[in-house]
């Protein structure tokens, strides 16, 4: 009997001990001694066999559209994507009233998810080069990916996430390519409606004279541009016809709502906006409760 306790006794002595191994062995392995790339972290963390990828995605909108944010705040905060980490931010140029520099602080203070750049609300005047050039200085850490979209465009995280983590994470240009009839990625550019470039190209942006030298104009065009004349973006997607604009309002760049959605543009109106949000059924799995009888 006194025997059979001592065994387990040093049994289980012996257990702790291979635990408190096997904890200090974890813990040692996950702490890597020198500073990662947020990738490697990634990595690092998951055992899934794709690798997560990271995008950032900048919403391009004025400091008085207070209602246009609250909404895709609710649009984009009830998404998301088990496969990637989406940051979505709003993205403005210098506050120049007293009102926005309290409501905007507010904003910051309960989602901080602004950016505020150097810059003064014109369109076409060099807002989308402010964006991309400063990334590098102000972010404490690379995202793999960089997008830019506007506030009228309805993203769907999944499926962006889905098409993303196949393509390469260096040289990439990806969007819905403009004239709209085209299938060819590599002639003109990418809508400004919504397209992402991987970050050794928002580091490009931010060092190159050639996009420093040319801010002024079409916004979307110019990128096409700059990539162009740096003999950047090998890499090139236009994905559609999962990327579009709203049915009926631009010609060949629209066609109807698709469940193989990546994103619609041009979405301006509620009853717009009512007509996308039901047909991808982003309220259906609200769960029943006696709090809201509905
Ligand atoms: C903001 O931009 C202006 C005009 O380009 C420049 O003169 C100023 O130094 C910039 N301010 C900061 C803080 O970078
Ligand atoms: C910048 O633009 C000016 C005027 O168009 C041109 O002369 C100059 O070569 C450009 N520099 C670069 C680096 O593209
Ligand atoms: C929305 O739900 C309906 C009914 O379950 C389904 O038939 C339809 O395919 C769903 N639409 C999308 C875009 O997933």
């Amino acid at each position: 009997m006194l025997r059979i306790s001592l065994l387990q006794a040093i049994l289980s002595t012996l257990a702790v001990a291979l635990l408190i191994f096997f904890i200090t062995f974890s813990i040692h392995y996950n702490s890597p001694s020198s500073t990662p790339t947020s990738k490697n972290m990634l990595l690092q963390e998951t055992s899934h066999p794709q690798p997560h990828l990271s995008l950032l995605i900048g919403i391009l909108t004025q400091p008085d559209r207070y209602d246009i944010r609250h909404f895709l705040r609710l649009v984009y905060g009830t998404q998301s994507s088990p496969i990637a980490r989406i940051d979505v931010k709003f993205v403005l140029c210098k506050l120049t009233k007293q009102e926005q520099r309290v409501l905007v602080a507010l904003e910051i203070i309960r989602f901080n998810d602004i950016i505020i750049l150097n810059c003064s609300e014109n369109m076409n005047s060099g807002k989308t080069y402010t964006y991309f050039s400063s990334l590098p200085r102000i972010l404490s850490a690379p995202y793999d990916y960089v997008m830019k979209a506007d506030d009228d465009v309805f993203l769907r995280l999944k499926p962006l996430a889905l098409s993303l983590q196949i393509l390469p994470r260096k040289d990439l240009y990806y969007g819905f390519v403009i004239p709209c009839p085209s299938m060819n990625p590599f002639v003109h550019y990418m809508s400004g409606m919504g397209f992402v470039l991987s970050w050794d190209l928002v580091e490009w942006i931010s060092t190159s004279q050639i996009p420093a030298n040319s801010t002024f104009g079409p916004e979307d065009k110019l990128v096409g541009e700059w990539l162009n004349r740096g003999n950047k973006a090998k890499n090139r997607i236009s994905d559609k016809p999962a990327m579009y604009d709203y049915p009926g309002t631009n010609g060949r760049c629209s066609h109807d709502l698709i469940p193989d959605t990546v994103a619609v543009h041009r979405v301006k109106r509620w009853d717009q906006w009512l007509r996308v949000l039901s047909f991808f059924n982003v309220t259906k799995d609200i769960k029943p409760s006696k709090l809201y009888n509905v």
